[in-house]
């Protein structure tokens, strides 16, 4: 008997590394799909974006007043056709730390009179060129949502009322004629406003802790809605991670404050490959994920047990990769301004945010990526043209799936773990579905540096057809960037192909470090 085992010990032993390589060498993985599991609409407005008063993003960017690219507005006519092409759904402007110490009347009227005002948030001259009337003719232009976010940093409840009144008065009022005297007669009707950016952060001006931005930013929605009472309002969400900072709280505090007068809370996330480690970089979705079910959960608590709950959402209005054009300190970054340029990793972690919102299509009703011209931002200006950053190819494609609805899926991936943290699928994915076209659109991003991997894929209520459209970006280099003249290195392909079928679901394998949508039809 005991020989026997001995015997067996030894023979696994010696399977042991064979066994070991089979199973590395299959990394299967099943996706199954149910049409009927649905999260929620993607809202179109997760596909926003964000131009603050910093860098080149307004001066040089957007508006470029004398450019021969320019039209007669000063708006860079090149850099419009990009933003119309990336399909940016909502404009959050003017800030940013910066709106923390801006005034907006600095903004309007003769161009001038306007004063040049110093940026105490990023250290530049401000010469007030563009302001509220530019950033919302450039809106409807793009036929943009605009977002405007107020000064809850150094400024007054009475200045944000006297900007909406500036904006959506009909009536014959003091600014509604400041803002008919600066040529526009019809109120601009402006529906989203911010209360305030970042105000968690001790780098904003005007920092306050939760309780004192609580009654501040209650007392300018009751004065905001006063001047018009249509208006949706974002209060002002954890952008502060760091080791000292209690985000939970600061939510928790602001909701039970707020919860009858906001229609969103923000949050904000930036990340970074500093340590040069590719799946520990694409593994930030734990992170992302855990912040929106936290705040989703929060966001339940001070809802619960009332009658009829105010709906609230959560704006993740600022997101992107940001950590090689950043100094000491918030200040200093201000002087790099912010020109991140973006490899081919980088576009596979738009996937990444992307899929994350998509899973949380219930609660994530807004997203802005930061920001739309030059500072961390998927288009690139000189003075001569532009040139798409790698990132930029993702953000337009997921924005085709605006208006579809979010489905649950059921996952098994092979999975791998960073510095201790609980496993995480090597792929990350997301599923939408066309109701009206019977259309799945499958985005799965493969984060493993090395291995491919192929899953069967599975839909529930109706069969598959097994030809698919492949959208995929892939590239060798994972540090490829583009330049002026050479932007079609990092590209997607598009083709049509005929996944081999086992049974009643579909193969299909996802090449190591890409991301592909499969675009599938349903019988
Ligand atoms: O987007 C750059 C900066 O990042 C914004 O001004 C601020 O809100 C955040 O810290």
């Amino acid at each position: 008997m005991r020989q026997e085992f001995v015997t067996q010990a030894l023979i696994a032993l010696i399977l042991l590394p064979s066994l070991l390589n089979a199973q590395i060498s299959q990394q299967q993985a099943r996706i199954k799909i149910d049409t009927d599991r649905v999260i929620g609409e993607v809202h179109p407005h997760i596909f926003g974006n964000f131009a603050e008063h910093l860098g080149r993003c307004i001066y040089g960017g957007i508006f470029d007043d004398g450019s021969p690219l320019s039209d007669a507005d000063g708006f860079r006519k090149d850099v419009m056709q990009a933003v119309r092409n990336l399909g940016v759904t909502v404009l959050r402007y003017p800030g940013g730390n910066f709106v923390s110490g801006y005034d907006w009347r600095d903004g309007i009227g003769p161009r001038a009179q306007r004063p040049v005002r110093p940026d105490q948030a990023w250290g530049d001259l401000e010469p007030n060129l563009f302001g509220t009337d530019e950033f919302l003719r450039y809106c409807e232009r793009l036929g943009v949502e605009p977002y405007l976010c107020i000064n809850a940093g150094l400024g007054t409840v009475d200045e944000a009322r006297q900007w909406v009144e500036y904006c959506n008065e009909s009536r014959r009022t003091y600014w509604a004629e400041k803002r008919r005297q600066n040529g526009r007669e019809q109120p601009y009707g402006v529906k989203y406003w911010g209360l305030g950016n970042e105000i968690d952060g001790p780098w904003q001006l005007g920092h306050k802790n939760a309780e004192d931005y609580s009654k501040f930013a209650l007392e300018a929605a009751k004065a905001m809605r006063r001047a018009d009472s249509s208006i949706k309002l974002i209060a002002s969400g954890s952008s502060n991670f760091g080791p000292n900072a209690d985000w939970i709280a600061w939510n928790r505090t602001v909701l039970e404050h707020l919860r009858n007068d906001i229609d969103y809370i923000s949050l904000h996330t930036y990340i970074g490959n500093r340590d040069n480690n590719f799946e520990r970089f694409l593994g930030a979705s734990q992170d992302i994920d855990h912040r929106i079910e936290i705040v989703a959960g929060l966001i339940r608590a001070a809802q619960s047990g009332r009658p009829n709950p105010r709906p609230i959402h959560i704006a993740y209005d600022e997101w992107n990769v940001w950590y090689r054009a950043r100094g000491g300190s918030e200040f200093e970054t201000g002087r790099t301004r912010l020109e991140e340029i973006y490899n081919f990793e980088d576009a596979l972690a738009m996937g990444m945010f992307f899929n994350s919102f998509i899973r949380h299509a219930d609660v994530v009703k807004m997203a802005n990526l930061a920001q739309l011209v030059n500072v961390i931002a998927p288009i690139f200006t000189s003075k001569d043209g532009l040139f798409l950053q790698t990132i930029y190819f993702p953000i337009a494609e997921y924005g085709r799936q605006k208006g579809n609805v979010a489905l649950d899926l059921w996952v098994s991936s092979p999975t791998y773990s960073v510095g201790g943290r609980p496993p995480l699928n090597y792929l990350d994915t997301s599923c939408t579905y066309d109701r009206k076209g019977n259309v799945l659109y499958l985005n799965v991003l493969n984060r493993s540096e090395k291995l491919n991997i192929t899953a069967q894929i599975e839909n529930q209520t109706a069969e598959l057809l097994p030809t698919a459209q492949v959208w995929q970006l892939n590239h060798p280099d994972l540090k490829a960037t583009h330049t002026f003249g050479n932007d079609t290195k990092v590209r997607p392909t598009v083709r049509s192909q005929t996944l081999p079928a086992a049974g009643r679901a579909l193969n299909y394998t996802f090449p190591a470090h890409s991301l592909t949508i499969l675009k599938m039809n349903l019988r």
